[in-house]
């Protein structure tokens, strides 16, 4: 590897180092396997200084149900999930079993959720609409 692209590297360790930090990873409260999702009275933006992305989302998802979230491009599909896995700090309640997502480590809340984007429609049993 040349001296400048070591450099680079460098460069780039030490930028990350003076990053701000993130939520802690784990908290007292941990998620159940249920899995019941609400969000209520929810605002979103993906930076602290950016516009709202999404404004005063009420909804509730349960067990064992499956949702397809609907919306034109830019509607905040892709918006709702950021802000269920708290990729920015959302504004209002969204609770998982029942414990604020804002309780729950980074860590845990991260690594009990993963995201299938774009299932076939028909296999939804309910739809939310942005
Ligand atoms: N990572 C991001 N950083 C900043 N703005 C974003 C980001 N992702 C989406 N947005 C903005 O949030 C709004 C909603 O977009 P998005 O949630 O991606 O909608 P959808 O998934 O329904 O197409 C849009 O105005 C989009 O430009
Ligand atoms: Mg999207």
């Amino acid at each position: 590897m040349s001296y400048v692209f070591q450099m680079i590297s460098v460069e780039r360790g030490i930028e990350y180092t003076e990053l701000v930090k993130e939520a802690p990873w784990e908290l007292e409260s941990r998620p159940r396997h249920g899995g019941e999702i609400y969000f209520n009275n929810v605002n979103f933006r993906h930076k602290s200084d950016g516009p709202l992305v999404l404004r005063n989302v009420y909804a509730a998802f349960y067990p064992g149900e499956k949702y397809g979230i609907v919306g034109r491009t830019g509607a905040g599909k892709s918006s709702l999930i950021a802000a269920l896995f708290r990729l920015s700090e959302p504004e209002g309640d969204i609770c998982i079993d029942d414990i604020l997502t804002t309780r729950i480590g980074l860590h845990d809340l991260r690594k009990k959720m993963s995201v299938a984007l774009q299932v076939c429609i028909a296999e939804h049993s309910h739809m939310f609409f942005l």
